[in-house]
């Protein structure tokens, strides 16, 4: 970990020389190297990673390196400056190019850092992940150009409030999106952040907790951002809706940098909602930004998957978050997990 900071310190050494480069804007490779205390190869393996974080960097033989413009990836030291948060990345984001799952990652430092406020608002993002999950064992398609990222929280909230957390996070996705790409984002239950009937984002939830106490959550989302879908490998499975992406809705690519900045502003703010307000105001958030109340479903219960389906009218959703259905039968079911799709 401390080789990762001492990287990751020296990388952003490197961009603030470039950055603050005087007129003309080209830094020596040998002023580079002496400022930062590292060797020429050193600076160009620097260079090469800054360019993996997406900044234009131009070199010019005898001038030296020069940043021709900024990036839209979302690199900790961009993400920290504009974040107006309190406590979400406020102490710590980590940043990869490449990771298993920014959930695991999060899980672990949240255990590591059992009992201490420390972890509280630790963010984890990665530009891909060569194992993401998705809810109920789903695997998650998690190439170069999503939002990926796993967020550590230590609610204060009593364990019941809970259930309300990935809620809290589709209300902040919803939100985010909607201000960053200006598209009609609406939530499906449990927590499917949808434009248009198809699933653009998606929240998973691990939680560790005692009867009464929350001891850490780790809120997982995942945002179809700049990536064409009909270039990634999805299995479809029966039930499930159609994938669409950011990029594929709007025709052009969004900026992730100000996307994860929004997103994670609105997910602390329903984080403060919750503890505040407690269950019932989230309940009210989603809502307002439901897309299925009313309409057909067919629920698909953990217990029923691959089994017994049944249809009838989402209802609402109750301070707990399990959505209540009437059935074409006329009785009126909760249904605490699984999956609901909607009949159009
Ligand atoms: C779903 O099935 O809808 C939930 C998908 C959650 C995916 C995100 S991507 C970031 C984080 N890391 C993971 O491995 N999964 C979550």
């Amino acid at each position: 970990m401390a080789d990762v900071r001492e990287e990751r310190r020296r990388l952003e050494k490197f961009f603030s020389l470039l950055k603050e480069a005087p007129a003309g804007g080209f830094v020596s490779g040998q002023a580079l190297a002496r400022h930062t205390g590292t060797s020429r190869s050193a600076v160009w393996k620097n260079i090469a990673r800054l360019r993996q974080c997406g900044y234009p960097i131009e070199s010019l033989h005898g001038k030296g390196y020069r940043l021709a413009g900024t990036t839209e990836s979302p690199v900790p030291w961009e993400l920290y400056r504009m974040l107006g948060t309190s406590f979400i990345g406020k102490k710590n984001i980590i940043y990869r190019q490449s990771v298993e799952s920014t959930q695991s990652l999060a899980i672990a430092i949240a255990e590591k850092q059992a009992g201490s406020e420390n972890s509280n608002g630790t963010v984890v993002i990665a530009e891909q992940q060569s194992s993401g999950r998705g809810r109920m064992k789903r695997r998650w398609a998690s190439p170069r150009g999503g939002l990926w990222l796993s967020v550590v929280l230590r609610p204060a909230i009593p364990t019941a409030a809970s259930t309300m957390l990935p809620f809290v996070a589709a209300v902040a996705v919803c939100d985010a999106i909607r201000a960053a790409a200006g598209l009609d984002a609406r939530l499906k239950w449990p927590n499917d952040v949808m434009i248009g009937g198809k699933k653009v984002a998606g929240i998973l939830l691990d939680l560790s907790a005692e009867a009464d106490v929350v001891n850490y959550a780790v809120i997982g989302i995942g945002v179809n951002a700049n990536v064409e879908i009909s270039k990634i490998k999805i299995e479809r499975e029966k039930d499930r809706p159609p994938a669409t992406s950011l990029q594929d809705e709007l025709g052009h690519k969004v900026n992730r940098l100000h996307l994860a900045k929004l997103l994670l502003e609105e997910l602390e703010r329903y984080c403060l909602v919750l503890e505040s307000r407690g269950p019932k105001a989230i309940a009210d958030e989603w809502r307002r930004r439901s897309g299925m109340l009313g309409m057909r479903v067919q629920v698909v219960t953990r217990q029923h998957r691959g089994g017994e389906r049944q249809s009838g009218t989402a209802m609402d959703i109750d301070d707990d978050g399990s959505l209540r259905v009437r059935l074409d039968d006329g009785r009126e079911i909760a249904v605490v997990s699984g999956d609901v799709s909607v009949i159009y």
